[in-house]
């Protein structure tokens, strides 16, 4: 639920780095320097480092980066809900683009999120377009994945997600070209007003809206400016001085 002055930065390590050696040094150098009162940190690395990170360090929270909706059992290669729930991780990215361009359906991404939640676990949902048109159709594709991922959640739970706006185009090295903050700003008054309209506006006043996107030092602030509850960080969230740099930036500027 929203705290008023709270934000949140979530690491996504995505498929990095290597070895378990590395990602106890890179949580270990975040964790060291880091000094928060109002702002909640959360680092998601691949699945196979969770147990072993989560005794790194006591100041960062961990989260997935995916969960298998079914419960134990099949299919082979995935990961339960039961698992994550056991390890110490409270958060789970579901609905990543990166997924989504490999068949993920809102269809899917609304059973995952209803299992998270049947956890009390927190979803982070990502949503976001491929493109952006002048006709703005873009606007009608994120209300889409809006509806469809959320269909059926509970009235009363649904503020305890995290939507995490991610334009396609403008996340990773390749990216066409940064996202403006008043892009952001935009969005997430639409995408309150998608869930205002389907929950009610009393029921969603606890949703964070964070942004993602080549989040970096020089940008963070701006986004946060522009009204996100947070920001959800790819790259820089490896590399522990860039990702303390934009955690102390946001800090900073919610003292
Ligand atoms: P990026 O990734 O910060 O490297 O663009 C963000 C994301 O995909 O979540």
């Amino acid at each position: 639920m929203k705290s008023k002055n709270q934000k949140i930065i979530i690491g996504n390590w995505k498929m990095n780095p290597a070895s378990l050696k590395e990602a106890e040094k890179i949580l270990k150098n975040i964790s060291n320097s880091l000094s928060v009162k109002k702002s909640k940190v959360v680092v998601c690395p691949p699945y196979v480092f969770l147990e072993k990170i989560s005794k790194v360090s006591k100041k960062i929270n961990l989260g997935a980066q995916d969960v298998y909706p079914n419960n134990l059992g099949l299919p082979t290669g995935e990961i339960s809900i039961e698992m994550l729930s056991n390890l110490k991780t409270k958060y789970v990215i579901l609905g990543h683009s990166e997924r989504r361009s490999r068949g993920e359906d809102n269809l899917f991404i609304n059973k995952k999120v209803k299992t998270v939640l049947s956890a009390f676990l927190v979803p982070v949902l990502c949503v976001g377009e491929n493109e952006r048109d002048e006709e703005h159709s873009y606007l009608g594709f994120v209300k889409k994945q809006l509806e469809e991922c959320l269909e059926g959640i509970p009235k009363d739970l649904v503020g305890s997600i995290i939507i995490a706006y991610e334009p396609v185009w403008a996340i990773g090295k390749n990216a066409k070209r940064e996202a403006e903050p008043e892009e952001f700003e935009e969005m997430s008054i639409f995408i309150k007003k998608v869930l205002s309209d389907k929950f009610g506006s009393k029921n969603i006043e606890g949703i964070n809206i964070i942004y993602g996107g080549s989040v970096n030092p020089k940008n963070a602030l701006s986004f946060v400016k522009a009204g996100a509850d947070g920001l959800l960080v790819g790259r820089d969230s490896l590399n522990p001085e860039k990702f303390l740099e934009i955690i102390k930036i946001i800090e900073n500027e919610i003292n």
